[in-house]
């Protein structure tokens, strides 16, 4: 995978090389970068067999703070502005208690809330880049669209 490579130059090569990374297997988000002209997960983005060169840029028009680290401080705000959290609209009948989620509304989330918020559509999108104090993007979105 591109994360391997990264790890390997890392620890090999030169050790200022800067990026995000933890679980290693598509989950925390963190390794999201631009390879080879689209955005991705450098942790399940296979490096071509028989390809000798890869291309890897930090991920489009976020401010860079160091090699493949961006300044993802507006897109968490941006997340943080549509308060993605349940809220009742009246108090539960048993406070303190779980309060259980039928299968039926469960499966009412399907497809929207796998999102790893790894940024990668956001920061892919035209309207994104050249609105991204107004145009919350499509990751923030999405998760809006739950409630
Ligand atoms: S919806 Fe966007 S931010 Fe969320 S996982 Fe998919 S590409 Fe990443
Ligand atoms: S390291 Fe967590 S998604 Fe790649």
């Amino acid at each position: 995978m591109v994360l391997d490579a990264l790890i390997k130059i890392k620890n090999e090569i030169d050790p200022s090389l800067t990026f995000r990374r933890s679980c290693r297997e598509g989950i925390c988000g963190s390794c999201a970068m631009n390879i080879n002209g689209c955005n991705g997960l450098a942790c399940l983005t296979k490096i071509e067999s028989g390809s000798s060169e890869t291309t890897i840029t930090p991920l489009p028009h976020m401010f860079v703070i160091k090699d493949l680290v961006v300044d993802m401080t507006n897109f968490y705000n941006q997340y943080k502005s549509i308060e993605p959290w349940l809220k009742r609209k009246n108090p539960p009948p048993t406070a303190g208690k779980e309060i259980p989620q039928s299968k039926k509304d469960r499966a009412k989330l399907d497809g929207m809330y796998e999102c790893i918020l790894c940024a990668c559509c956001s920061t892919s999108c035209p309207s994104y880049w050249w609105n991204p104090e107004s145009y919350l993007g499509p990751a923030a979105l999405l998760h809006a669209n739950r409630y």
